[in-house]
């Protein structure tokens, strides 16, 4: 699978769950992992939605001695390609997990949680379910990390049909509710397509 190629046939085979007509930029990239990099080892990180493997290539290149990661990813010509194209030459301690993020037989206690899923594009049960369940994997003081398309949810609130803004109004919300309760910082990155928001949580540690 020609990445940019294969990306956009995924995307128009199955809009909901692929949301973005191309990968993310290696600019994106740096942004979105540079929590679960900076963590001290050895660390135990986990990436959801990996699609072609942008943020996968960049924690696999980072990866030390005693590092694990799990990657999980729905699709299952994605993780046809990343295994022949990303994970072939990792080291030791990558898993690639086959299969939904909500089906996934996980520990929790992750250092850092990188998340590539468009949850502009899901229905607003299932990102609310998605996004409690990856912060219940985090350990306490860990990370979680994950992008909105800039612009994206302001467009779709503003020409959307009622559900939609109904639906966009709601994520906001909920966006805005993790943020606050879990020290959230954004960093506006242009040079992506579209330009895009890497948001960052912290779990608060435990009392
Ligand atoms: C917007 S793409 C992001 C791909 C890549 N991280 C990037 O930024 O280029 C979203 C990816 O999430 C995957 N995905 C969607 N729903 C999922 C789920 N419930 N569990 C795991 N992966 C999922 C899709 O198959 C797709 O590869």
């Amino acid at each position: 699978m020609a990445s940019r190629r294969g990306f956009l046939r995924a995307f128009l085979n199955d809009r909901e769950s692929v949301g973005a007509i191309a990968p993310s930029s290696k600019g994106l990239a740096r942004a979105i992992t540079a929590p679960a990099r900076a963590c001290p080892g050895p660390r135990r990180w986990l990436e959801v939605g990996a699609g072609t493997g942008v943020f996968t290539q960049m924690l696999v290149d980072a990866m030390e001695d005693g590092d694990q990661l799990d990657v999980v990813e729905l699709n299952a010509a994605f993780c046809t390609h990343l295994r022949e194209r990303v994970l072939h030459d990792a080291p030791g301690g990558v898993t690639l997990h086959e299969g939904s993020i909500i089906d996934a037989e996980l520990e929790a206690g992750y250092d850092a949680v990188v998340c590539g899923l468009p949850y502009n594009a899901f229905p607003t049960h299932l990102s609310r379910s998605i996004l409690r369940r990856l912060v219940s994997l985090i350990r306490p003081g860990g990370t979680l990390s994950f992008f909105e398309y800039a612009a994206i949810r302001h467009l779709r609130s503003g020409i959307g049909a009622r559900p939609v803004k109904r639906a966009m109004a709601w994520h906001a919300r909920f966006v805005r509710r993790l943020e606050r309760d879990m020290a959230g910082k954004r960093k506006l990155v242009m040079m992506n397509l579209p330009p895009a928001w890497a948001v960052h949580l912290r779990r608060p540690d435990a009392p």
